[in-house]
């Protein structure tokens, strides 16, 4: 038989495999609270308007009502021939309440309706990735407290470089995640405007008020061209890749926990509630966690790919394409929110082994440069001499295989005439990161000012 929503064109029904491809249901379930949310302020703001009676928007708000709590207790029978999550309700209220229903798409297209309700989800899950991101950064602001004095090896191309601090190392990722807060807030302020009055791309000859479906929706106004309104989905491409960059981030970390928790490194040990054992190998422990971290940020930028792939030739305004801008979004939403919990766990529980980052931050010359600075310092060398007369005191520690502070004094001089003793008073990794109070410096007084200005700010 033909669709009941449109059948009036219709001598017959559709194929089943238009029914397949056309269906979205099996997914838009997931927006049926905004639809309904967003029906209950279209059909008071008609009633409002004189445009249905208020008997009429009394039954529609009573029946909206019932649907919410047979949705939400699992009674509601989703029908794939119905579509989407528009029609189901709609139907169903038609069952609920008989004729009042057909009242309530006046002035209305099922184009605003899910420019709306999508809107609705996007900005209710950029509210939870902020709270989430936030408990990330905390969870980061203690462990970077506890560790403003533990020094660790600081790396360039993944080879030791200079000493500098687990706390600093931290606030890397604060600052990261940081940014990726702010990004979130800013896109709830791009997002918040209401669709729902744009109908089917032209706005509508009733004498509807967006202002109040606005209002009651909690948007801060309503948009402003009805054309762009139904075309839009840069609120969700905006989603998807404030999530690609936050996953970045995530990747980059759990690619670092991977690597600190092998033996071979052991600067930290996960808990035993993230991580895993083998079913072979009794001595595993496994950074599973990390490493699926690490792989969801590939379903995420996949997701921005496809969604921007769907977008990028469509003619204004809606095109049907645009019904698969809702899966995308929902896997990258689902992906990073478990990423970021997963990673919040990790950084709390971590087990941090200051003597392991200890040892290694002293070796592999990273006191280099402090020699270099201390001659620019104290003998008033020029840098590029400096690191030349460094570079010398290296490759013989290294034909010695001794570190550089284990030189005699005598063999130094032998490069430098100008070295004295005190050199030595530098060669620590614990003086090297004492010495780096400049501004965004790795120095542990450092680190505990930027723990402080940091939660003033979450
Ligand atoms: N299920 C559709 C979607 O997700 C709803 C809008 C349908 N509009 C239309 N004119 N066919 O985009």
């Amino acid at each position: 038989s033909s669709n009941q929503m449109w059948g009036g064109r219709f001598a017959s029904g559709p194929d089943a495999i238009m029914e397949e491809i056309n269906a979205s249901i099996g997914f838009d379930k997931k927006l049926y609270a905004q639809d309904i949310r967003g029906s209950i302020a279209h059909a008071t703001m008609l009633a409002h308007q004189g445009i249905i009676s208020a008997e009429d928007k009394d039954k529609i708000v009573a029946g909206l009502e019932t649907i919410l709590k047979e949705i939400e207790s699992g009674t509601f029978e989703f029908s794939r021939q119905l579509e989407d999550i528009h029609m189901n309700v709609e139907a169903r209220l038609a069952n609920l309440i008989g004729p009042a229903a057909g009242r309530l798409h006046t002035a209305r297209s099922r184009n605003d309706q899910v420019a709306l309700d999508f809107r609705l989800w996007v900005k209710e899950e950029l509210q939870k990735t902020e709270r989430a991101l936030t408990a990330l950064i905390a969870a980061f602001l203690d462990r970077a407290e506890e560790h403003a004095d533990t020094v660790m090896p600081g790396f360039t191309h993944l080879q030791t470089a200079q000493p500098v601090t687990f706390g600093h190392h931290c606030m890397a990722y604060v600052e990261m995640f940081g940014r990726d807060r702010l990004r979130v807030r800013h896109a709830i302020e791009h997002l918040d405007e209401s669709p729902i009055g744009a109908a089917a791309l032209a706005g509508t000859g009733f004498p509807i008020d967006r202002h109040m479906t606005a209002k009651a929706l909690g948007f801060r106004e309503p948009t402003r061209n009805s054309i762009d309104t139904v075309s839009d989905r840069d609120f969700a491409l905006e989603f998807l890749s404030i999530a690609a960059i936050a996953a970045t981030h995530l990747s980059r970390l759990a690619e670092e926990i991977v690597i600190w928790s092998t033996p071979q490194f052991g600067f930290i040990r996960l808990s035993d509630a993230f991580s895993t054992g083998s079913s072979i190998m009794p001595q595993k422990k496994n950074p599973d966690a990390a490493e699926l971290v690490r792989a969801k940020t590939g379903r995420i930028n996949g997701s921005l790919i496809a969604l921007l792939t769907v977008m990028k030739g469509l003619p204004l305004a809606y095109s049907k394409d645009m019904q698969e801008d809702k899966e995308q979004v929902f896997d990258a939403a689902e992906s990073l929110e478990l990423a970021i919990a997963a990673m919040t766990g990790m950084v709390r529980d971590m087990t941090v082994r200051a003597d392991r980052m200890k040892a290694a931050a002293g070796s592999g010359y990273s006191t280099a440069t402090d020699l270099a600075d201390w001659l620019v310092r104290e003998a008033g060398l020029p840098f590029r001499d400096a690191h030349h007369v460094t570079g010398r005191a290296v490759a013989l520690a290294e034909q010695k295989g001794c570190e550089l502070a284990e030189l005699p004094l005598a063999e130094l001089q032998a490069i430098h005439p100008a070295i004295t003793d005190k050199v030595y008073g530098v060669l620590t990794v614990e003086a090297s990161v004492a010495s780096r109070t400049s501004f965004g410096g790795t120095a542990p007084s450092n680190v505990r000012q930027q723990v402080a200005w940091w939660r003033g700010r979450i």
